[in-house]
């Protein structure tokens, strides 16, 4: 997807953001501006406003809410690296690793605090409320680390909250901040629910297989981390016997070398789960594009189907 065209209206985000970025003490907002500045795809400020776009609002009406929304994920980002130990985000060093885990603890709280700062009367519970289910999805997504019968059903549950509401709550809020019917915002907030979903199956993915350079955070550490993503539970559930067992004592051991996360990859590409959590991908993705469908048409209902598809085809 060229998004060259939403370039001069992300511009006006990432102005947005900075706006309130500014402060004291100096090494607490340098800590929050780092990953902003690393970075990063802007999917959900993008998704919020084309779906203002597309009921027929103007970017104006989606703009604090668009970078309130950037916020948000740039706080979960900060923590999650933190709780996943993870040295890389967007191809940089990580925050905590480089201002610690204190500084960085706050610099997410700072990026949380600065998102409400933004939002307006219409969008704080959107965001508050996705916020709070992030946060189960994310207790949910560690306390599968320690299970090696984790369900496919479980895990969409712990994805749809660590994930995709967030996805859901940008499209939410700029079908209201656009004065979109009930419809419109039911059919996009289905649209952004479905296209997050299909999102973190395909982060999974490239979480077994991308070329870490130019994914910007680590790949194989899930696997040494014992996470239940859907590659690894489907992997575990067609494997057989020995494979099984190997895989399984990978995932449930610590600190494993470069060869026994190899080995696991391995395990996990012939043992067909790939391809299966590919179906499940385009599965979410087709329901998305059904929702988006019951939208009159318009530029903006079009560049919401082109970036659904970038979600499922992105190598970053
Ligand atoms: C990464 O999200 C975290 C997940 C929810 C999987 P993105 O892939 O949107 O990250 P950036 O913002 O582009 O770095
Ligand atoms: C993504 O978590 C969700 C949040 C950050 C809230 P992951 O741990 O699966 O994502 P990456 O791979 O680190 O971006
Ligand atoms: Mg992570
Ligand atoms: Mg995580």
């Amino acid at each position: 997807m060229d998004f060259s065209r939403f370039q001069p209206v992300m511009d006006e985000v990432d102005s947005t953001i900075e706006s309130v970025l500014e402060g004291k003490p100096e090494n607490l907002y340098t800590a929050s501006s780092h990953i902003i500045t690393a970075g990063g795809k802007r999917i959900r400020p993008l998704l919020c406003i084309l779906a203002c776009r597309a009921v027929g609002g103007s970017d104006r009406d989606a703009l604090s809410t668009a970078a309130a929304l950037e916020l948000i994920h740039n706080f979960t980002l900060i923590h999650d690296d933190i709780m996943d130990d993870d040295d890389l985000r967007r191809g940089k060093k990580s925050v905590h690793r480089v201002y610690g885990h204190a500084t960085a603890i706050l610099a997410g709280d700072l990026l949380f605090s600065k998102a409400f700062e933004l939002c307006d009367n219409r969008t704080t519970k959107i965001l508050a409320k996705a916020s709070a289910r992030i946060c189960e999805g994310q207790e949910m997504d560690m306390s599968f680390e320690g299970r090696v019968d984790v369900t496919e059903q479980e895990y969409i549950e712990m994805i749809d909250g660590k994930t995709a509401v967030l996805l859901e709550a940008a499209v939410r809020a700029g079908a209201v901040l656009g004065n979109g019917s009930e419809d419109e915002v039911k059919n996009l907030a289905s649209f952004g629910l479905n296209v997050g979903l299909a999102f973190q199956i395909k982060d999974d993915l490239l979480g077994v297989t991308a070329d870490e350079e130019k994914l910007g955070k680590p790949v194989g550490s899930d696997v040494i981390k014992g996470k239940k993503n859907l590659p690894v539970i489907k992997a575990l559930e067609l494997l057989g016997g020995n494979k099984r067992e190997r895989l399984t004592d990978i995932l449930s051991k610590k600190d494993n070398t470069y060869v026994e996360v190899r080995a696991a990859v391995s395990l996990i590409e012939k043992s067909g789960s790939m391809n299966y959590c590919r179906e499940r991908m385009d599965y979410y993705a087709k329901k998305a594009g059904d929702s988006l469908m019951k939208l009159r048409e318009s530029e903006a209902r079009d560049a919401l189907s082109e970036l659904s598809c970038f979600i499922t085809e992105r190598d970053l």
